[in-house]
């Protein structure tokens, strides 16, 4: 299959993309968080096209894309404060959980009794999914164990080849997956950290928010993951990729340190650290994670990065943290598990 690639401000393409979905088919496109594989969401063939597109596992449920809470009616029942953080953060990067309707295939969920819903903000995105009129299921438009896209180029190295249309809407501003956010058990529950913070959340809600224990440490053998795309090995660089957290002088020294002796030991290797750092680290092949304390800088840059690595071929990756509060905690959940969570202290 020839993939053709448009520019997403242009209403040709925004047209084409809306008639493949209309057709089964599946499009990448731009929203603001990471760049989406959609398909019409009450399409069960069309969506199970996007898990084989991806080599997703069948049991790691799809978020649905919504331009207008119209669109809501008949597909899910409403949760206790949902009302509220839609008037607080719709459109944008926040996702809930809702009971869901027999409307909804159970492709879309991989069988669970709720949908994950967003409504984007990216002007692009929203006249994508008003000219289409439907609900679009789509999971990031990465094949699965690879970073999230955050630019068309990034959708292409991934999709190429396996779908018809890809919608360049240039990189994407947060860079960072959406806040899944669980209101159907109780106490609201970040089940994946992102842009929209537990903070913003609880001051909306005016209520305590809890994190998934899983978010900053590895699912033990015997822990039901709460969201199951937290189970699957993630946003991972075939390279090891380590963390090393401290006191500055002394990361700057371990990361070092850690790069030369495995340079010395003839592997390719690494250093990730902020610009700050970038001249200190020069002779480590320094990758720029952005201003330190900018994380929603970090945030924007980081899975570009750990593409990069992989196409230079770095076999270990030694990298600097952020305080993992704010957009920081989705910075350490996304870095944390590329690292599958190891982390030297010094
Ligand atoms: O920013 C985003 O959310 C991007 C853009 C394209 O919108 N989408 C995205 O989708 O990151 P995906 O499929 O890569 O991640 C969806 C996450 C997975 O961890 C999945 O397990 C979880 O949401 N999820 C979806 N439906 C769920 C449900 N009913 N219950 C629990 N977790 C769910
Ligand atoms: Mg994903």
């Amino acid at each position: 299959m020839q993939t053709k690639v448009m520019d997403a401000s242009s209403p040709e393409a925004i047209e084409l993309a809306a008639r493949l979905f209309a057709e089964g088919q599946l499009v990448g496109f731009p929203t603001e968080t990471v760049y989406g594989l959609g398909a019409n969401a009450l399409d069960r063939e069309a969506v199970l096209s996007i898990f084989a597109a991806k080599g997703r596992p069948a049991d790691n449920p799809l978020i649905v894309h919504i331009w207008h809470r119209d669109q809501l009616e008949g597909l899910c029942e409403m949760p206790e404060g949902a009302e509220k953080l839609m008037d607080a953060f719709w459109p944008g990067p926040l996702t809930m959980l809702f009971p869901r309707t027999e409307r909804i295939p159970d492709e879309v969920t991989a069988g669970l009794p709720t949908v994950a819903i967003r409504m984007p903000s990216l002007p692009c995105t929203q006249r994508l999914l008003k000219t289409s009129g439907l609900p679009i299921a789509a999971p990031s438009a990465n094949r699965s164990g690879r970073p999230s896209p955050t630019t068309a180029a990034h959708v292409a190295e991934d999709m190429d080849g396996r779908i018809p249309l890809i919608l360049d809407g240039g990189p994407c501003q947060v860079g960072l997956e959406s806040t899944v956010l669980d209101l159907t058990h109780g106490t609201p529950t970040i089940l994946r950290p992102g842009g929209i913070t537990k903070e913003m959340i609880e001051s909306a809600l005016g209520t305590q928010v809890a994190l998934a224990g899983s978010i900053l440490r590895p699912l033990k053998p015997d822990e039901k993951a709460l969201s199951p795309g937290m189970r699957y090995r993630h946003y991972a660089p075939r390279g090891t990729v380590t963390l090393i957290e401290g006191e500055e002088e002394k990361v700057l020294e371990a990361l070092r340190k850690s790069c030369m002796g495995d340079r010395d030991a003839g592997r390719k290797s690494c250093v990730l650290c902020f610009t700050e750092h970038l001249q200190t680290l020069s002779d480590c092949d320094p990758h720029d994670l952005g201003s330190r304390g900018n994380d929603a800088e970090v945030a924007h840059r980081l899975f570009d990065i750990l593409r990069r690595v992989d196409e230079e071929g770095m076999e270990t990756i030694y990298s600097e943290v952020v305080p993992a509060e704010g957009v920081g905690l989705a910075v350490m959940n996304r870095l944390g598990r590329a690292a599958a969570f190891r982390t030297v202290r010094v």
